[in-house]
């Protein structure tokens, strides 16, 4: 029953669920996270979860489905208050948020990580000792920096920004001295906008200690993203759940992931 979208026909009696093109799944999603959700100069919406969205409820379910700005910090009473039907917003699976959501099989695998200025002494997590550190708000980085801030004995500065991309110019503009935050969505900071001026903390980490081909820099922990739903959910969590697994069988999951993640 898959696969319809946009075919105009009737499936009334279509078993299996999913839409006819007429139902449209509002996702919540703090933009932008590049290269999960972000603008083009163009101001057209793209980036790794936006192309899996279209894959997954609209290619392979046949509904529309539509991104919602709204803040991280704030996004899962959002999505509790009924203000959009899922997240899809590089989102971590943890127990804490699983007792306020369900989530689908993990989609992604990210670690936290200290990308610091180019000229910067700190070379581990005990250099982090006295220095002041940027997070976004409600983040698994933020949860990172008071982590490692408890290991410090409360030496740690944390300042908590709404959006990524401002903790990333406080970086630059010496406000901050280091920004923990998701590997992937850092790199491209270090490899974009801040190039010759910023670069990650190198070491091992997390990452190597789960046995895990660990990215060349030092990892805080280990995550899994997911697509989170209200916890009555259950029949469309079993849809994206199966079309989830249907992407990364047909190879459209690791053309998408190419697109974003080449190298
Ligand atoms: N993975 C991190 C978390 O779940 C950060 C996600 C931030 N996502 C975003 N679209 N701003 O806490």
């Amino acid at each position: 029953s898959a696969g319809a979208a946009g075919a105009g026909l009737a499936l009334t009696g279509c078993l299996g669920g999913g839409g006819d093109g007429s139902e449209t799944i509002t996702i919540g999603s703090d933009i932008p996270y590049r290269p999960f959700e972000y603008e083009t100069t163009d101001g057209e919406l793209t980036g790794f979860d936006v192309d899996i969205a279209q894959a997954v409820f609209t290619d392979e379910l046949g509904y529309e489905h539509e991104f919602v700005q709204t803040s991280f910090d704030t996004i899962i009473p959002s999505l509790n208050n009924g203000n959009f039907r899922v997240i899809m917003s590089a989102m971590t699976i943890n127990d804490e948020r699983d007792e306020e959501v369900d989530f689908s099989d993990p989609y992604f695998t990210a670690y936290q990580t200290i990308v610091v200025r180019e000229d910067s002494d700190i070379a581990s997590e005990e250099d982090m000792a006295g220095v002041r550190v940027g997070v976004q708000k409600g983040t698994t980085g933020a949860a990172a920096a008071q982590s490692l801030k408890e290991d410090l004995g409360g030496d740690l500065e944390i300042n908590e920004y709404d959006q990524i991309p401002d903790a990333f110019s406080a970086l630059l503009n010496n406000q901050v001295d280091a920004v923990i935050n998701d590997n992937t969505v850092s790199a491209e900071f270090v490899n974009g906008e801040g190039e010759g001026q910023v670069r990650f903390v190198e070491g091992e980490g997390a990452a190597s200690e789960a046995g895990q081909e660990a990215p060349p820099y030092l990892t805080l922990t280990v995550e899994n993203y997911g697509i989170a739903f209200r916890e009555d959910d259950d029949e469309l969590l079993e849809e994206v759940n199966g079309a989830l697994a249907t992407i990364k069988d047909n190879g459209t999951y690791d053309e998408i992931y190419s697109e974003y993640f080449a190298g």
